[in-house]
């Protein structure tokens, strides 16, 4: 039998893989403060590389089921799970902002914002710190959808400079071309303002520490993506798009674009939204609405994944609801496959950022 210490339980350790990046939790540095409790007890913290990794109780098992094997006399196997986002590549215009994920559509009314808003609520309801910008500055949806309209986010001054505070709501910092002016003075703003209140959003805005800011794309293309793509690493772009089959020639031309080499924005997937309709009294069912296998056609045609279908939310349509399912009703099918989502994101973002700091 082996004898308990530290460095023996850290060599049990060092024979779980971590599914994703396919090393081994001690290579991988994911192991923190082990400590001998007691004869037959042991405490160790797992750090992962994001709050919201969906493989928490498969990596537990594997280190209990390796522990076990070297110390069958283990009664108490305590892990502590904490989190370390890391990130690409850090921006010296955002510096505390770790990925920015962008959520696009190649045309208006599919959900985005939704998609957003949500997307944004499922990584915050993980633990992970993040961020919502509205960079839709012509048609702002954010402040509505978060029920933060009319508030006047604060000024702080940061090392003698003026700085912007989003809102806080929900435990998302909040930040939209809406709450700073007069939503009718936008829609005659040409490039160059768009631009320059773009630019704004992260030179003047205090984002302060963020393991994801989502940004709310507005439909297509224009000057909007064009300058954001180049102002900020965008470390995932999603497409969104809805069932119907004529709907994927829209938003392929929307894709096209971050496509092109200069531009160069990582495509991460697609998301079906309104996907089917399940009534309540049936949740076995599924209507299909809006027809059948427009996600899958687009993913393939962009030669990217399916990431999700999202299911059209009955409360929705009902009165008085907000459309924020994460946290209005979060055992729905629709809140459920946000929380998918959220996690598949985040996972991805953790292996792509593993690879490139090598
Ligand atoms: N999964 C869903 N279930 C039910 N209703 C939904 C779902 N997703 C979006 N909707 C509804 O569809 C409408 C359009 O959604 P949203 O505003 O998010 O779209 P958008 O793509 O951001 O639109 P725009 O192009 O105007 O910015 C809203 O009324 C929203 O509540
Ligand atoms: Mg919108």
């Amino acid at each position: 039998m082996k004898k308990l210490n530290e460095e023996a339980v850290i060599q049990a350790l060092s024979r779980v893989i971590e599914p994703d990046l396919k090393k081994d939790l001690i290579t991988l540095k994911m192991v923190r403060d082990v400590k001998i409790t007691s004869a037959t007890g042991v405490y160790f913290e797992i750090c992962l590389t994001t709050p919201a990794c969906p493989l928490k109780e498969e990596m537990k098992a594997s280190c209990e089921k390796e522990l076990l094997t070297d110390f069958p006399e283990l009664t108490n196997i305590d892990i502590h799970f904490s989190a370390e986002v890391i990130t690409r590549k850090s921006d010296p215009l955002i510096p505390g902002v770790r990925n920015i994920i962008a959520v696009s559509s190649g045309k208006g009314g599919v959900g985005k914002s939704t998609v957003a808003a949500n997307l944004a609520l499922a990584l915050a309801s993980k633990g992970a710190k993040t961020g919502l910008l509205d960079a839709d500055i012509y048609g702002p949806s954010v402040p509505i959808l978060m029920g933060v309209q009319g508030q006047k986010p604060e000024m702080v001054d940061i090392e003698g400079k003026n700085k912007i505070l989003p809102l806080q709501k929900y435990g998302l910092s909040i930040m939209s071309i809406g709450l700073l002016i007069d939503e009718r003075q936008a829609i005659v703003w040409r490039g160059p303002m768009v631009s320059s209140a773009l630019r704004q959003f992260f030179s003047d805005v205090n984002w302060g520490e963020l393991d994801y800011l989502v940004v709310d794309l507005p439909p297509g293309t224009g000057d909007i993506h064009l300058t954001f793509a180049q102002l900020v690493p965008i470390a995932a772009t999603i497409v969104v798009t809805t069932p119907q089959k004529v709907a994927t020639a829209d938003a392929r031309k929307g894709a096209a674009m971050f496509q092109i080499p200069q531009i160069n924005v990582p495509l991460t997937g697609v998301v079906e939204n309104m996907a089917w309709f399940t009534p309540k009294e049936h949740p076995d069912e599924k209507y299909f609405l809006f027809g059948q296998g427009g996600g899958a056609d687009l993913a393939k045609q962009l030669n990217i994944d399916l990431l999700s279908q999202i299911p059209l939310d009955q409360s929705f349509s009902e009165g008085g609801a907000s459309g924020l399912v994460v946290i209005d009703h979060p055992e729905s099918n629709t809140a459920m496959a946000f929380q998918d989502l959220a996690a598949e994101i985040a996972r991805r973002l953790a292996v792509q950022s593993h690879l490139t700091q090598r």
